[in-house]
């Protein structure tokens, strides 16, 4: 027998407004047509104003527990992946603890950009193999919209805000690859790639900052190294690209999701795709996509899955997993 973190519940949510690629017409040298060609994106939310990155983790949060059928007292852990936190400090994870009414347990929070929610999948995968949480909520969520410099064109249009959650579980498996839960993780960074992708600012250096990023040179690294990690969790699961159901990737540009896809010899029939619908969500793109997949009918119980993500540091990951 084999404790396998097991998927029992999944959610999300996305900001009522609606940012048609049109509206930044109004204000910059682009087009709907340069950001729909060069990136995939129609359209994105932006929080109102006031609308934190945990309030938007607590409605995904609430999502999850509600398709999971538990309660919020059930959950011993909470992991939010996020950098867009709400305050310096306390954890936004403690922030959605309070928020959920949970006065015992744990919380924390997770800073690995764009592959946070890979970090925060496998960091939970580990407390369930460890024993210390039997059911941990995981949640991927971000404002971004708050770190834009929204003079800058190379940028502003492609990042957008959301919440996405999974209600993971202990659950005994054979120990086989034909178990559900999470079969296999890989992480890695590169921090010498700092440049390329970063915001300008932080508590240490008294300002807030604003994202910068190299577009070319991230696309550059993005569709190799997607590719690559996803072979080698892959490789521990003892899989092959031909057991794959659905990739699941970060949702940053249909051009990365696309040219991984055929690096690892798969179709676009077997990966989910919200890019057009939600931008650039960071942390949240993941489970956003999960979510979103599971809810358009095409992710369903047993399916394989592998999840990968990449963003600034650089740090990426992949995570295969059975529904
Ligand atoms: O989630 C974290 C990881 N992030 C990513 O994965 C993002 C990776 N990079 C990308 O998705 C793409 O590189 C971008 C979508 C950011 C840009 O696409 P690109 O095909 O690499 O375009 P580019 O940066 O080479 O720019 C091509 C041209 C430039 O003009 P010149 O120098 O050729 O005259 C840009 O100034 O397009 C121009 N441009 C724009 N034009 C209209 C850049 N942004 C815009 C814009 N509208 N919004």
């Amino acid at each position: 027998m084999t404790t396998r973190a097991t998927v029992i519940g999944v959610g999300h949510y996305l900001p009522e407004r609606i940012v048609e690629n049109a509206e930044f017409e109004k204000t910059l040298d682009t087009s709907d047509e340069w950001i729909r060609a060069r990136s995939g994106i129609e359209r994105r939310h932006f929080a109102a104003d006031g609308e934190t990155t945990s309030d938007l983790a607590v409605h995904a949060a609430k999502a999850a527990l509600a398709d999971a059928g538990l309660e919020p007292d059930d959950v011993d852990a909470i992991v939010v992946a996020t950098s867009t936190a709400d305050l310096t400090f306390p954890s936004s994870a403690t922030m959605v603890q309070a928020k959920l009414g949970i006065t015992r347990g744990f919380a924390f929070d997770i800073q690995a950009v764009c592959a946070g929610f890979v970090y925060a999948l496998t960091n939970a995968n580990a407390l369930i193999l460890s024993g210390q949480a039997k059911r941990v909520l995981v949640i991927g969520a971000e404002t971004f919209s708050r770190i834009m410099d929204w003079t800058d064109r190379g940028t502003c249009v492609l990042f957008g805000d959301g919440a996405g959650a999974l209600l993971l579980e202990a659950q005994d498996g054979a120990g086989t690859k034909d178990d559900r839960g999470i079969l296999s993780t890989d992480l890695n960074s590169d921090g010498r790639h700092k440049d390329i992708l970063y915001v300008d600012g932080g508590v240490s250096t008294n300002t807030t900052g604003h994202l910068r990023m190299q577009g070319k040179e991230v696309f550059r690294h993005a569709v190799e190294k997607l590719a690559s990690t996803a072979r080698t969790a892959l490789e521990k699961a003892d899989m092959g690209a031909d057991d794959i159901d659905w990739i699941v990737p970060h949702q940053a540009n249909i051009r990365i999701i696309a040219g991984t896809a055929k690096k690892l010899g798969l179709s676009m029939d077997n990966v989910v795709v919200t890019v057009q619908d939600h931008g650039n969500t960071s942390a949240a793109s993941i489970p956003l996509a999960l979510s979103v997949g599971k809810q358009r009918g095409q992710i369903k119980p047993g399916d394989l899955i592998v999840t990968e993500a990449i963003g600034g540091g650089l740090a990426w990951g992949a995570v295969v997993l059975r529904w």
